[in-house]
């Protein structure tokens, strides 16, 4: 009896050590090994040993850190671990390009804050070409993880309360990840963003794992458009296990994003996980293929799954960014989605921003909707819409196609369950429509 207590005890203690061990040093563990319950879509390539560690210093007194952060870095690249320290605050107030990263771990243990000069940020910010977005720092390059018990905050009250009376101003996004090959991030927490949280831009096999955001305005300001990720130009990219307080897009997948695994969220606050805008532009190719979205939590919410495509040229028009875009969204599953207090849980458009569906179905749109799946969704929505729960809207059957729906229990605080469907197969989707 006393022998097998004292073997459990031991073997109890080993894996205490291996697990804290394991959690510690993840130099060691093959990337990829935690992505559950669905594997990715593809593997991800091995992170090679580190074997050195820089501490990153800090004034501790508020002006800017950033050539201390750029110092480690370039210390410890090419196989170390750059080391924020738990009890120390470090501030950022210059912009870091940081796209030279090699096998490196940043381990953020302290908090990391940005200043608060929005003059300053918007003349030195990095800009991107795509939606006028701007970065407070880029971070790419090969095998890189960025994790800690800290935490980075975009101390961004000064830009809510600017945005409020300025729409033009150029808020940074919080975590501006720009080719990036072979990633883990997280676990990190993300503190009050300008705009949207993290952008994943021309990256391919990164993972984002255990990632929580915060950050609502102490005033009536609200903190607008602060998107927890948005991908563009990448593959492979698994987002799991995180909490997201916000007050736009949970998750967008902007062009060209393929290969995207998005499991075990809870978005709260948010417009939804979804597709697009897309086709905007005449003359431009989008593409969003290959996305699977499971097991998400979805409270107080404009949309619960969402997929945005706007409709095509219209011929009577000389502009360029209002649809005509071509492409398509292919094999995208929704599956496992439960909402609260969520105004529609499920929204198709391929008329984005038209108020005329009739005038929409005129001018057919050039990017292709098919193969959507949306499985096993329950819940409550808000009853915005009344005793309709969800919208499905093509502009024309020809080119929105294989739509289904399966084991949808969605209901209105009616306990109706309607939907608003529109030149789209309603046989095949299987839901209860109605004409809009
Ligand atoms: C900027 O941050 C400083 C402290 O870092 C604070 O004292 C100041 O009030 C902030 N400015 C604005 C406009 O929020
Ligand atoms: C709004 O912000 C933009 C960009 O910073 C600036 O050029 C413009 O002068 C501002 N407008 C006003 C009315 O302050
Ligand atoms: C997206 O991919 C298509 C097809 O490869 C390409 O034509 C288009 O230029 C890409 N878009 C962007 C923004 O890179
Ligand atoms: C969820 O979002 C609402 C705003 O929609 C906010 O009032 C509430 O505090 C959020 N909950 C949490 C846990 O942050
Ligand atoms: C479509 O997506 C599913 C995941 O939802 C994936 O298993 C499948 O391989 C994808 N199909 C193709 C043709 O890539
Ligand atoms: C949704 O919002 C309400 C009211 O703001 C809040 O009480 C509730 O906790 C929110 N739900 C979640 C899951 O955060
Ligand atoms: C969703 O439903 C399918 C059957 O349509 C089932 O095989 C699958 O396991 C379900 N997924 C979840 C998350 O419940
Ligand atoms: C909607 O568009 C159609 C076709 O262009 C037009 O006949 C109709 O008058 C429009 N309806 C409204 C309410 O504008
Ligand atoms: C239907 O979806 C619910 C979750 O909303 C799940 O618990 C149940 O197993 C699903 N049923 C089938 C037959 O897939």
């Amino acid at each position: 009896m006393v022998n097998t207590a004292i073997l459990i005890y031991t073997i109890a203690l080993w894996l205490a050590y291996a697990t804290a061990s394991l959690s510690f040093d993840r130099s060691h563990l093959q990337r990829g090994h935690s992505i559950a319950p669905h594997p990715p879509f593809k593997p991800f390539p091995q992170t090679h040993p580190r074997t050195k560690t820089c501490k990153v210093k800090s004034h501790g007194d508020g002006s800017d850190d950033s050539h201390f952060i750029l110092s480690a870095l370039e210390k410890c690249n090419h196989g170390g671990r750059v080391v924020f320290s738990s009890d120390e605050t470090y501030t950022i107030g210059a912009p870091l390009d940081l796209t030279f990263l090699d096998k490196v771990d940043i381990v953020i243990d302290g908090e990391i804050i940005f200043t608060n000069d929005t003059d300053y940020w918007q003349e030195n910010s990095f800009k991107f070409d795509f939606q006028d977005s701007t970065t407070f720092f880029k971070l790419g390059g090969h095998d890189v993880n960025v994790y800690g018990d800290g935490e980075i905050n975009g101390n961004g009250q000064a830009w809510y309360d600017l945005f409020a009376s300025n729409k033009t101003i150029l808020r940074p996004i919080l975590i501006g990840i720009f080719g990036l090959e072979g990633g883990t991030i997280g676990p990190l927490k993300l503190r009050y963003s300008p705009m949207w949280y993290i952008w994943v831009s021309d990256s391919q096999d990164v993972i984002f794992d255990g990632i929580d955001i915060t950050g609502f305005s102490n005033n009536k300001n609200t903190a607008k458009n602060t998107d927890g990720w948005d991908t563009y130009r990448s593959d492979n990219i698994v987002i799991q296990n995180s909490v997201i307080n916000n007050g736009d897009d949970c998750v967008s997948f902007k062009p060209n994003s393929t290969n995207v695994l998005v499991q075990n969220l809870h978005c709260n606050g948010s417009h939804g996980i979804s597709v697009g805008s897309l086709g905007q532009y005449i003359g431009v190719t989008d593409i969003v293929e290959n996305v699977l979205v499971s097991n998400v939590a979805m409270s107080n919410a404009s949309d619960g799954a969402r997929i945005k495509v706007w409709p095509g040229a219209d011929p009577t028009s000389t502009a360029t960014d209002v649809g005509g875009g071509g492409g398509y969204v292919r094999n995208i599953t929704y599956d496992g989605m439960t909402v609260s207090n969520v105004d529609y849980a499920i929204e198709i458009t391929q008329c984005y921003m038209q108020k005329n569906f009739t005038a929409c179905s005129l001018t057919t749109a050039s990017l292709i909707i098919e193969d959507i799946w949306f499985k096993n969704f329950s819940g409550t929505t808000s009853s915005k819409y009344g005793e309709v729960v969800g919208t499905l809207v093509c502009s024309s059957p020809d080119v929105c196609n294989e739509i289904y729906a399966e084991n949808i229990s969605v209901v209105s605080t009616a306990g109706t369950d309607l939907y608003t469907c529109y030149n789209i197969d309603e046989s095949e989707l299987g839901l209860e429509c109605e004409a809009p």
